[in-house]
C-alpha cells in the first residue's frame, strides 16, 4: 500500500517535472478554443469556467492526475485551425479530431506528446506536409491521416515508429515513393495509401511485416512489380493495388512463363486473404488456379488487366466470395461450370473478354443472389434462358454486345429489382414482352442494335425512375408514347426504327394516321336480325379502327353495310352503345338509317367490343360534301358538291325524319345530336338521319321502360349544334333538335358551319343569316350555288331571269324561305321555334 503510494506520488513527480501541470492543460485547451472559428453544434460553449476542464465536452481527464488524457472532437462539424499549444497536453494518449473541416498544418508540436497513441484527424482540410517530429511520438500505434490536402514526400523518419501499427493517408496529394525505413514498421497491421501520387516500386521489406493485414495502394503511379515476398504474408486480408501501372507478378527480367507456376503457389499462400484487389494494372498472366486456395476471399478484382487464359474452375472453391470482377482482360473459353459453387456470390463481372459458349447453360447455375451481372462483349451465343427469372435480386444485367438471340423471356419480368437492363448488339427478335411491366424501379434500358418488332411498349411512359431509354436500330413501328421519358428527347433514343410515327414533335417523325396506322384485323360474330325477325349468328372479317366508320360486306355481298365499333374504354361508350340499339330498333323511316343488324357484341382477342352495324350509305355524310376539304374521306374518292335541288331535298328528308321521330313513334324520340355528319347519303343521294347514340325520351338508357322526360346533364351533342337551352341543364325537347334542325339548314345553304372562325365574337349564325334577309341573301349563300348552270342542274344564276310574280327569281324566293325557316326555327328561346310538322307543310 505505501509502496503503491510511493509510487503514485512519484509518478506525479515525474509528471509534473516533464509535462507541466494540470494548469498548462487548462490553457492549452483555452488556446485550442481560441482557433475555432465555427462551432455551429456549440461545443466550445462547455469549455467556460463555471467547470472544471475535465468535463468539457470531448475532454477525458486520466482519473488520479487530472490531466487530459483523450481529446475527441470528431464529426462537430467544426471549423478552424489546431493550435500548437495542443502540443502541451503532454499526458494526451488519444487526440482524435476527424470529420471536421480543420485546415491549415498539422503542428509539428504534436511531436511532443511523448504519450500520444492514437493521432486521428481524418477527413479534414489539413494542407502542409506530415510534420517529421511526428517520430517521437514513440508510442504512436495510429496514425489517420486520410481524406485531407496533406502533399509532400512520407516523412522517413516515421520508419521510427516501432509501435505503428495503422498508417493511413489514403486520399490526399502525398507524392514521392515508399521510404526505406518503413520496413523497421514491423508492428504496422494496415497499410493504406491509397489515392495519391506514390510513385516508384513496391519495396520488396513489405514481405518482412509480417503483421500486416491491410496491404491498399490502389489509385497511385505505382509501377514495376508486386514483391513476390508479399505472398508469404499470410496474414494479408486485404490486397489492393488496383489502378496502378504494375506489371505482371514478378520482376521483368524473369522468365515470365516459369515464375506463373511460382506465382501460384505464392499467391495460395495468402490464405488469410479477404480482398485480392489489383484491377487496373498491366497484369499479363493466367489466373492462377491457386486463388482457389484463398477459402477466405470475398472479394477479388483482376479486373482491366491483360489476363488470358481460362478462367480457373479452382474459383468454384472460394464458397464465400461475393464479388467477382475478371471484366477487360482476355480471358477465353467457357464459364467454368465450378461458379455455381459460389452461391454467396452477389456480383459477377465478365465483360469484355473472349468468353463463349451458350449464356443458357452457363447463367442457369449461378447464386441466385446475383444483383449484379455482366457479361457484355464477349462472344456468347444462344437464348436467354427462361430460367433468368430466377435472379429475383437482379439489380442490373449487361449482356449487350454478344450473339444472343430468340426472344426475350417474358420471365426476366420476374426479376423486379431490375433497375438496369443492357441487351443492346445482340440479335433479340420478336416484341418486348408485357411482363416488363412489372420492372416499374427500371432506371435504364438499352434494348438498341437487335432485331425487335411491334410497338414500343405503352407501360414504358408509367416507368416514373426511367432516365435513359435506348430502343435504337430496331423493327419498331407503330405510335410512339408521349408522356414519361418519351417527353425527354435526350433521355430517348428511338432512330434506325423506320416505321415509327407521332412521338413529341422533336423526333420529326411522321405523323401517325389514325386509321392507317391503328387498322387492325378483327373478326366480327354479329347476330343478324334477318327478315324473318330472327337473329342469326355470321361471322365478317373486317379492317378497321374504333370510331371510324367503314364499309364491311354481309351474308356472302346480300348486304353492303356500314360498321361503327365503339371502342369502350372511351368513357360512356356502353351507355351510348345501348342507347343507339334500343332506338333504332324500334323505329323504321325511308329517312333514318336502317339496320340490317342487330347491335353485337363481338370478341376482338379476347375484348369484348360493341358494333352498330348500319344500312351501308354509298355517299357518305353530308358533312363530307357540304365540307369536302377538311375530311378525310376512304369512301369518296373525289370533293364533290351540292346543287340547290339537291340541298332542298335532303332539307326535307331531314325534316321528314325528324317529324317521325317527334310526332309518329310510339314515344317521342329526340335525337340530340343532329348535323351533318349524321345526315347520311344513299346512292340517290336521299338524306337518312343516323347515329342515335345521344338519343332520348324513348328509353332510359339504364332501364328498358320508356320515360317521360329527361335532363339534358350529360348530354353534349356536338358544339355549334346543340341548343342554348341545354347548356343551362334544361329538360331535352323536341325543340332542342329543332334548333339543330335550324343550325343545319343555315349551314346547308351557306356553307358556313356554326362553328365558323368568323362567329367567335358576339355573332352566331343565326343573327348572321337574320342580318342579311331577305334582300341580300346573295351575299351569304353558299358562292357554288352561283356558279353556272350544268346540265339538268338549277343553279341559281339559272334561275335568276326566270323572274316570278314579284320581281323575285323563284329560286331566290325559295331560297329567302328556307333561311326564314332556318332563322326561325334556330331562335333562341325554345318556345318561339317552329315544330317539324309546321317546317314541313
Ligand atoms: C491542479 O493540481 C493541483 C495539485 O497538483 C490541485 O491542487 C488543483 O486543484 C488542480 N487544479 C485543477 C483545476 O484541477
Ligand atoms: C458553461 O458550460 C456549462 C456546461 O456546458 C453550461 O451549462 C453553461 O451555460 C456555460 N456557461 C456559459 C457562460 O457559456
Ligand atoms: C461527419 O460529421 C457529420 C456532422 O456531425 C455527421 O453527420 C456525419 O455522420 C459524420 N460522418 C462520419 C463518417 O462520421
Ligand atoms: C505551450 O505551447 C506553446 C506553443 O508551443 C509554448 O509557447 C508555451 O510555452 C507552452 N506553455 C507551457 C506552459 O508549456
Ligand atoms: C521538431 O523536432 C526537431 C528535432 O527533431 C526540434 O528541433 C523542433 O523543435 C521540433 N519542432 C517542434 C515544433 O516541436
Ligand atoms: C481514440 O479515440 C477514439 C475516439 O474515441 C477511439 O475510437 C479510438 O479507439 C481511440 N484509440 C485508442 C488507441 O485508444
Ligand atoms: C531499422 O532500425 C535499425 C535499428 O534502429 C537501424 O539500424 C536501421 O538502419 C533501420 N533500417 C532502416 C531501413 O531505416
Ligand atoms: C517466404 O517464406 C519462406 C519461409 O518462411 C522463405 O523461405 C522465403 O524466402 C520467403 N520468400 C520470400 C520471397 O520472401
Ligand atoms: C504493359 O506491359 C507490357 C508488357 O507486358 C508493356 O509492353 C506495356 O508497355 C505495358 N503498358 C503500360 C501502360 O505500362
Ligand atoms: C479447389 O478446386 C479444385 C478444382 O475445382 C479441386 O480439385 C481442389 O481440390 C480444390 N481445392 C481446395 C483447397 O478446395
Ligand atoms: C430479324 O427478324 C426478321 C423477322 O422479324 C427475320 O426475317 C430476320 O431474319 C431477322 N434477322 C436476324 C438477323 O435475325
Ligand atoms: C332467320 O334466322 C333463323 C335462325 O337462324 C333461321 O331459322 C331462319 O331461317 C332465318 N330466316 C331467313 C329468312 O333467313
Amino acid at each position: 500500500m505505501h509502496a503503491f503510494i510511493l509510487l503514485l506520488w512519484c509518478g506525479l513527480f515525474v509528471t509534473s517535472l516533464v509535462g507541466g501541470n494540470n494548469e498548462t492543460d487548462r490553457l492549452a485547451l483555452l488556446e485550442f478554443r481560441s482557433k475555432i472559428t465555427l462551432d455551429p453544434f456549440g461545443v466550445m460553449t462547455s469549455w467556460n469556467e463555471s467547470i472544471h476542464f475535465c468535463r468539457w465536452q470531448g475532454v477525458t481527464c486520466g482519473r488520479r492526475h487530472q490531466r487530459v488524457t483523450k481529446l475527441d472532437l470528431q464529426s462537430l462539424k467544426l471549423v478552424g485551425s489546431i493550435s500548437p499549444h495542443v502540443g502541451n497536453l503532454s499526458f494526451l494518449r488519444n487526440l482524435t479530431l476527424s470529420n471536421n473541416s480543420f485546415h491549415d498544418k498539422i503542428p509539428p508540436q504534436i511531436g511532443r506528446l511523448h504519450r500520444l497513441q492514437c493521432l486521428d484527424l481524418e477527413d479534414n482540410t489539413l494542407s502542409g506536409k506530415i510534420p517529421s517530429n511526428l517520430s517521437s511520438c514513440t508510442n504512436l500505434e495510429e496514425l489517420i491521416v486520410d481524406h485531407n490536402l496533406l502533399t509532400g514526400e512520407i516523412p522517413a523518419k516515421l520508419g521510427t515508429l516501432s509501435n505503428l501499427q495503422s498508417f493511413f493517408i489514403n486520399r490526399n496529394n502525398m507524392i514521392g515513393g515508399i521510404p526505406p525505413s518503413f520496413a523497421n514498421l514491423s508492428s504496422l497491421e494496415a497499410f493504406v495509401t491509397s489515392d495519391n501520387n506514390l510513385h516508384g516500386i513496391t519495396p520488396t521489406f513489405f514481405g518482412q511485416l509480417t503483421k500486416l493485414e491491410y496491404f491498399c495502394m490502389a489509385a497511385n503511379g505505382l509501377s514495376g512489380t508486386i514483391p513476390s515476398s508479399i505472398f508469404n504474408l499470410s496474414s494479408l486480408n486485404i490486397f489492393d493495388v488496383s489502378d496502378n501501372q504494375i506489371q505482371g507478378y514478378l520482376p521483368s527480367d524473369i522468365d515470365n512463363n516459369k515464375l506463373s507456376v511460382k506465382i501460384s503457389t505464392e499467391i495460395g499462400n495468402l490464405i488469410n486473404l479477404e480482398r485480392l484487389d489489383m484491377w487496373n494494372n498491366n497484369l499479363s498472366n493466367n489466373i492462377p488456379s491457386e486463388i482457389g486456395k484463398l477459402q477466405k476471399l470475398q472479394f477479388l478484382a483482376l479486373s482491366a488487366n491483360n489476363l488470358y487464359g481460362y478462367i480457373p474452375s479452382s474459383l468454384g472453391n472460394l464458397t464465400i466470395l461475393t464479388k467477382l470482377y475478371l471484366q477487360q482482360n482476355n480471358l477465353e473459353g467457357n464459364i467454368p461450370l465450378s461458379l455455381c459453387k459460389c452461391q454467396n456470390l452477389f456480383i459477377l463481372d465478365l465483360a469484355q473478354n473472349n468468353l463463349i459458349g451458350s449464356i443458357s447453360s452457363q447463367v442457369i447455375g449461378f447464386s441466385s443472389s446475383l444483383t449484379i451481372l455482366d457479361l457484355s462483349a464477349n462472344q456468347f451465343t444462344g437464348v436467354l434462358p427462361m430460367e433468368i427469372g430466377k435472379f429475383k435480386n437482379l439489380e442490373q444485367m449487361d449482356i449487350s454486345e454478344n450473339m444472343l438471340f430468340g426472344k426475350i423471356p417474358a420471365s426476366l419480368g420476374s426479376c423486379v429489382k431490375l433497375e438496369f437492363i443492357a441487351m443492346r448488339r445482340n440479335l433479340f427478335q420478336g416484341i418486348v414482352p408485357q411482363s416488363l411491366e412489372s420492372l416499374r424501379g427500371l432506371e435504364a434500358l438499352d434494348l438498341s442494335n437487335n432485331n425487335l418488332s411491334g410497338q414500343i411498349p405503352k407501360f414504358l411512359e408509367h416507368f416514373v425512375f426511367l432516365q435513359f431509354l435506348n430502343l435504337s436500330y430496331n423493327y419498331f413501328e407503330g405510335e410512339v408514347p408521349m408522356e414519361g421519358i418519351f417527353k425527354n428527347m435526350s433521355a430517348t433514343a428511338i432512330k434506325g426504327n423506320v416505321k415509327l410515327c407521332g412521338g413529341i414533335p422533336k423526333f420529326q417523325l411522321p405523323k401517325c394516321k389514325y386509321e392507317k396506322s391503328k387498322r387492325r384485323k378483327f373478326i366480327l360474330t354479329l347476330n343478324i336480325l334477318n327478315a324473318t325477325n330472327e337473329f342469326s349468328s355470321t361471322n365478317l372479317i373486317g379492317l378497321g379502327s374504333f370510331g371510324s366508320v367503314y364499309k364491311g360486306i354481309l351474308d356472302q355481298g346480300k348486304y353492303i353495310v356500314a360498321i361503327k365499333v365503339l371502342n369502350l374504354l372511351c368513357h360512356g361508350a356502353t351507355k351510348s352503345f345501348v342507347a343507339e340499339c334500343k332506338a333504332l330498333r324500334n323505329i323504321r323511316h325511308r329517312n333514318l338509317v336502317k339496320v340490317p343488324t342487330s347491335c353485337s357484341s363481338i370478341d376482338y382477342q379476347g375484348n369484348d367490343f360493341k358494333v352498330l352495324v348500319y344500312e351501308f350509305m354509298a355517299n357518305g355524310n353530308l358533312d363530307e360534301w357540304l365540307h369536302p376539304t377538311s375530311r378525310i374521306n376512304e369512301m369518296l374518292e373525289e370533293p364533290r358538291s351540292l346543287s340547290l335541288l339537291q340541298r332542298l331535298n335532303i332539307s326535307i328528308d331531314v325534316a321528314n325524319a325528324l317529324d317521325y321521330l317527334h310526332h309518329h313513334c310510339q314515344t317521342p324520340v329526340i335525337h340530340c345530336d343532329l348535323k351533318p355528319s349524321n345526315v347520311l347519303l344513299d346512292d340517290e343521294m336521299i338524306g337518312h338521319v343516323g347515329d342515335f347514340g345521344l338519343a332520348r325520351l324513348l328509353f332510359d338508357a339504364t332501364q328498358d321502360s320508356p320515360i317521360n322526360h329527361s335532363s339534358s346533364v350529360g348530354v353534349r351533342g356536338t358544339v355549334g349544334y346543340t341548343p342554348p337551352e341545354y347548356g343551362m341543364g334544361n329538360e331535352v325537347s323536341t325543340y332542342g333538335d329543332v334548333y339543330s334542325f335550324g343550325i343545319l339548314l343555315l349551314e346547308i345553304f351557306t356553307r358556313k358551319r356554326p362553328i365558323d372562325k368568323i362567329f367567335q365574337e358576339s355573332l352566331n349564325l343565326h343573327d348572321f343569316v337574320k342580318a342579311y334577309l331577305p334582300k341580300r341573301i346573295l351575299e351569304i349563300v353558299d358562292p357554288i350555288l352561283l356558279q353556272k348552270r350544268e346540265v339538268g342542274e338549277s343553279r341559281m344564276n339559272d334561275i335568276t331571269g326566270n323572274e316570278g310574280p314579284n320581281g323575285i327569281p323563284k329560286s331566290q324566293e325559295c331560297l329567302i324561305l328556307i333561311l326564314g325557316i332556318g332563322v326561325a326555327c334556330s331562335v333562341e328561346f325554345a318556345r318561339e321555334r317552329m315544330n317539324m310538322s309546321a317546317v314541313i307543310t
